[in-house]
């Protein structure tokens, strides 16, 4: 069963100074079942970002068809009624994750999971066994300035897995971080295999081996 189902989609915007429209993504095709693990890559300024963020309903298309969880949103026109079922099953996690400051890690957990309906006990419990798990349960009370780029990573993932998310999104999930931290992040990524649907873009090519399709974006046209 098709999870994300994308039928030659594109993507145009009005070119600054001619005023023309340009497309940054045209005719993409995508097939994407569930607990499939799809890896995006393609050099910087070839539509990764807008195409993620299309595939979480951030951004509508020009033209084209995009079905999640077998409702197509786009023939019903991005409807209510499909988007507050959709968007709950959806996580997304940014190249650079904003934590609030004045927030502690359980704080800012507690926040995120209220964004379910997964009830308080039950959320606690979800993301203190996630944070074991990501080996970073002693960084619950801290507050965002005391921790590494590695470790405000792994919290805004706990913040989306502790959700019940089915569709994970993410945007170059490791571009900030070390050598040594980005090999522990994709080491994490890789356990949510078939326990999620997941499509990364990355620079990374170093991963393509562990993913189950590996697509290059070019300029705009998914190979
Ligand atoms: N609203 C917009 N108006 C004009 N141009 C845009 C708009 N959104 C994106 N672009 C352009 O579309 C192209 C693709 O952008 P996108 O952010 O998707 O690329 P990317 O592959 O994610 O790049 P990077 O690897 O640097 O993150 C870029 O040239 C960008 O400048
Ligand atoms: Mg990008």
């Amino acid at each position: 069963m098709s999870v994300v189902s994308l039928k030659n989609i594109t993507y145009s915007v009005e070119d600054k100074h001619s005023k023309e429209l340009i497309s940054i993504l045209e005719d993409v095709n995508l097939q994407v079942a569930v607990g499939e693990f799809h890896l995006i890559t393609g050099p910087s300024g070839s539509g990764k970002t807008t195409l993620l963020q299309i595939i979480a309903t951030i951004l509508q298309p020009t033209a084209g068809e995009l079905t999640l969880f077998k409702r197509n949103v786009t023939r019903n026109n991005y409807s209510s009624a499909d988007l507050f079922v959709i968007r709950p099953k959806i996580g997304f996690l940014f190249q650079s994750v904003y934590l609030p400051e004045n927030l502690t890690v359980k704080e800012y957990l507690e926040v995120q999971t209220s964004l379910s309906n997964i009830g308080l006990i039950s959320a606690r419990s979800k993301f203190n066994e996630l944070l074991s798990q990501f080996g970073i349960s002693s960084i619950l009370n801290c507050k965002p300035s005391t921790l590494s780029g590695g470790e405000k990573q792994r919290v805004a993932l706990v913040g989306l897995l502790a959700r019940d998310i089915e569709l994970l999104l993410l945007d170059e999930p490791t571009g900030s971080l070390d050598y040594e931290n980005r090999k522990n992040l994709w080491e994490l990524i890789f356990k949510l295999k078939k326990k999620l649907t997941i499509i990364a873009v990355t620079h990374d090519e170093s991963i393509v081996s562990k993913v189950d399709v590996h697509h290059k974006l070019d300029y705009g046209h998914l190979l």
